[in-house]
């Protein structure tokens, strides 16, 4: 059953699009990873979704949580949502916690805010979450500050605060990207417990494709402001479809097969100001042909459970859903 419904939505700075008309839909429970270079539109989606971005962003399409439209919501409505329905962990955990306000305060108020508890009552929840997130003695650490704990503990303890509302969903933007590998490793496993635990919905944003496999069965892959690749995590690593998605593979290093075998994909990701025409992979892309550079490629089902927004798609295009697409394929790739 979906929980959230984005559709069709879109984000403008300033008159300028930065995100061109997202599809994306989470169900109940379900674990979906959102991958895609730097500044490709991922957290602007979120953000856009609960009503974050800043008074110059203009938003446009449906963000549906159960019956109701969160695009266009009330402060008050928007605020009734966030955090109890739906909670984020920013990518900045500096910007989270206060530094200068006692950490156990912080969470105790945020279950005060969210689960109406007062008091000793607030506080012992605010310790049982800091347990929950593995911060070793949390009764005598409840009355420390933020600078007295390690990085990865602040972003445990920022995993605590967006627990305490007990939310649908969990929105975790680069929650490991500061930390060295083995904190890395422990926060995925936290998540991955924390959700067999309460059986809420992740959706996890990340550079790293190796822990989105291990916290994810779904991946969106976005370039320059679109989803250009859905499906499964495990379809994705048996063979990614869309160049742009083999060329985020190609691009990471090997244990086995030395720095040659890592290729960055060439160029860079355009300015959202500054889109080429057609497909905005095609100036970087091994795969095109005259097509790509004049039109632009919609999300397309492939016909296996999979989708890509791409004219070449690596495999090609099953038959059965676009035969007209696939001549074009035959007459014109140069790939
Ligand atoms: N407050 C803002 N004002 C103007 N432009 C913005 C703002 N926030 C984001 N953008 C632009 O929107 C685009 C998408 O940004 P977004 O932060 O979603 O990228 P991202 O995929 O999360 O990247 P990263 O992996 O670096 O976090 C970028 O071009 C960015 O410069
Ligand atoms: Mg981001």
């Amino acid at each position: 059953m979906s929980l959230v419904e984005i559709s069709d939505l879109t984000v403008a700075f300033d008159g300028t699009r930065v995100l061109h008309g997202i599809d994306l839909t989470i169900d109940k429970g379900e674990a979906v990873g959102l991958v895609g270079e730097s500044g490709c539109g991922k957290s602007v989606t979120w953000l856009a979704a609960l009503g974050l971005l800043p008074g110059k962003a203009t938003v446009g399409g449906s963000v549906r949580l159960g019956d109701r439209q969160l695009v266009g919501a009330s402060r008050a409505a928007l605020e009734s949502v966030r955090g109890s329905r739906i909670a984020m962990i920013f990518q900045d955990p500096s910007s989270s916690l206060n530094p200068v306000i006692r950490v156990g305060r912080q969470i105790a108020e945020t279950v005060e805010l969210h689960q109406g508890l007062k008091g000793k009552a607030a506080r012992f929840e605010a310790i049982r979450l800091m347990e929950l997130v593995g911060i070793p003695d949390a009764v005598r650490r409840f009355d420390n500050f933020p600078h007295e704990f390690s990085g990865g503990q602040n972003q445990r303890l920022m995993i605590a605060m967006a627990l305490s509302g007990n939310p649908d969903l969990l929105v975790a933007d680069e929650p490991t990207t500061a930390l060295d590998a083995t904190i890395q490793a422990q926060i995925l496993d936290l998540l991955i417990s924390i959700r067999a635990e309460t059986g809420m919905a992740i959706v996890f944003i990340s550079h790293d494709l190796g822990a989105v496999s291990q916290v994810c069965e779904r991946v969106c892959v976005m370039y320059a402001g679109r989803i250009v690749e859905r499906c499964s995590t495990e379809a994705l690593f048996r063979e990614p479809r869309h160049p742009y998605t083999r060329g985020l593979f190609d691009a990471i290093p090997r244990l086995d097969g030395g720095r040659e075998r890592m290729v960055p994909i060439p160029g860079t990701v355009p300015q959202p100001g500054r889109l080429p025409g057609g497909c905005a992979f095609s100036p970087r892309c091994g795969h095109t042909s005259e097509l790509c550079h004049n039109s632009l490629p919609q999300l397309a089902e492939l016909g296996d459970g999979r989708a890509a927004a791409c004219f070449h798609p690596i495999g090609g295009i099953a038959p059965a859903s676009a035969t007209g697409r696939a001549k074009v394929r035959q007459g014109a790739t140069t790939a």
